[in-house]
């Protein structure tokens, strides 16, 4: 509950949980920033207390705030806003569930949290009459929730793609960009520390698939989770991969695709996937490097929208969870609520298999007459439609690159475990699903 400060103001009293690097950002922020955010909020926001695992490791914080009992602390009287940026499901679903039960509100940046359990935690803020804010789960910095939230509430979303882990966009820019293998880029990227040293949850696309999750719940005002979408990492992105992909004008990303999916009876499902993607070096989403996120939204009215921005490190993911925690203290101020969850339109989501997409194959065959045709028709056989072939020839080689019109994933699939096994394929060179180009 709140207190009244002496001007007569309520004050907005925060516990934070987890100080590390986006953690002290926002104390500091907080601490430096204290009377413009209080301008901003309608009341003084004040840190009343920090839970941190090992609070003799911090002596830079006011010792008076420090605790080690998060359970304790997101519970107290005094505490009217609990943000928390600790990650990882237990013991922190617990803590937010009885934090917004006993009616504190919640800011986070939990994306696997969230993507698991968000059903759950907007109920226990409904019961309780508090906020749920989480900005900074998805694209650190770069104002994207809240758009898809509130700004974009009328319009009716159709797809939500984009670059939403700075680590592998760092990878497979730096293997674009030298010719490099992934295990080697990936050994650089750790030594310069740009990935994590267990770099499980970013490369093999945990993360992103939190974040997919989240967006296409929102996006399609249906109940999406991380083990509703399709999920690859980028352990499997060769040096060949990125070198196709460059003879063709292209280069490989990690993205998140969510898409609203219209059956020929007008039926909608909605379909969530995360995986590498050859794009045009054209495409505005090829030209984002480095550790950085971008998101395009398409809507009915809005058309296209991008977002771009910092998706990660201390100060920039500090500024998505501040704006949160102001949104929260003005609500508390004013006495109303920010958006709940919006999940009425319940639609099913669609299996990957049944999935529309592209496929661009890579394929070293031998040359001779009728080779093309028995590729072709192991298309034909599986209702692939082929958009375009091209074909280069060295010695008694010819390479040979298949882009394919939409077709089901899994016809796709089947299509090239087929293609493998003629005896006129030497190699598969290259699988990737394409994107951003007219089909
Ligand atoms: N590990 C994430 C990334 C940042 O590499 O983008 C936090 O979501």
């Amino acid at each position: 509950m709140s207190t009244v400060s002496p001007s007569g103001s309520p004050r907005i009293r925060v516990a934070l949980l987890g100080c590390g690097t986006v953690g002290s950002e926002v104390a500091r922020l907080l601490t430096e920033q204290a009377g413009e955010l209080a301008a901003r909020a309608g009341a003084p926001v004040e840190l009343a207390g920090i839970a941190v695992r090992r609070p003799d490791k911090h002596p830079e914080l006011p010792t008076e705030l420090l605790t080690d009992d998060a359970a304790a602390l997101v519970v107290r009287e005094d505490i009217d806003v609990v943000v928390e940026l600790v990650g990882g499901i237990e013991p922190v679903r617990s803590w937010l569930l009885a934090a917004l039960n006993a009616g504190k509100s919640v800011v986070t940046a939990n994306k696997a949290l969230l993507a698991e359990y968000s059903a759950e935690l907007f109920e226990a803020a409904d019961a309780a009459g508090a906020d749920l804010y989480f900005e900074a789960a998805v694209a650190g910095a770069i104002p994207l929730l809240r758009p898809l939230r509130e700004s974009m509430a009328g319009d009716r979303i159709t797809r939500v793609m984009g670059i939403v882990n700075g680590t592998t966009n760092y990878i497979l820019s730096a293997m674009d960009a030298t010719g490099a293998g992934y295990a080697e880029t990936l050994d650089e990227a750790s030594r310069l520390g740009y990935a994590e040293a267990d770099p499980t949850a970013d490369v093999d696309g945990y993360d992103a698939a939190s974040k997919a999750a989240i967006l296409a719940s929102l996006a399609f005002h249906t109940r999406v989770t991380a083990k509703d979408v399709h999920r690859e990492g980028i352990a499997d992105v060769t040096a060949s991969d990125l070198a196709a992909a460059r003879t063709l004008g292209r280069t490989v990303k990690l993205l998140a695709i969510c898409e609203r999916v219209t059956a020929d009876d007008g039926a909608e499902s909605v379909s969530a996937r995360v995986h590498p993607v050859m794009i045009p070096r054209s495409h505005q989403l090829a030209g984002v490097g480095g550790a950085f996120n971008a998101v395009y939204v398409e809507a009915d009215a809005a058309g296209e929208l991008m977002f771009y921005g910092q998706g990660a490190g201390g100060a920039p993911t500090a500024s998505a969870v501040l704006g949160d925690l102001v949104a929260v203290a003005r609500n508390r101020v004013v006495g109303g609520r920010g958006p709940r969850e919006s999940a009425h339109a319940a639609l099913p989501v669609r299996p990957m298999g049944q999935t529309p997409t592209r496929y661009h194959v890579s394929l070293d065959v031998a040359d001779r007459a009728g080779v093309l045709a028995q590729v072709a028709q192991a298309f034909a056989a599986h209702g692939v439609s082929i958009a375009a072939v091209r074909q280069r020839d060295a010695n008694d080689t010819a390479s040979l690159v298949v882009v394919t019109h939409l077709a089901p994933d899994a016809a796709l699939q089947s299509t090239v475990d087929e293609i493998a096994k003629l005896d006129v394929v030497h190699e598969v060179v290259s699988v990737m699903r394409v994107e951003g180009e007219d089909a």
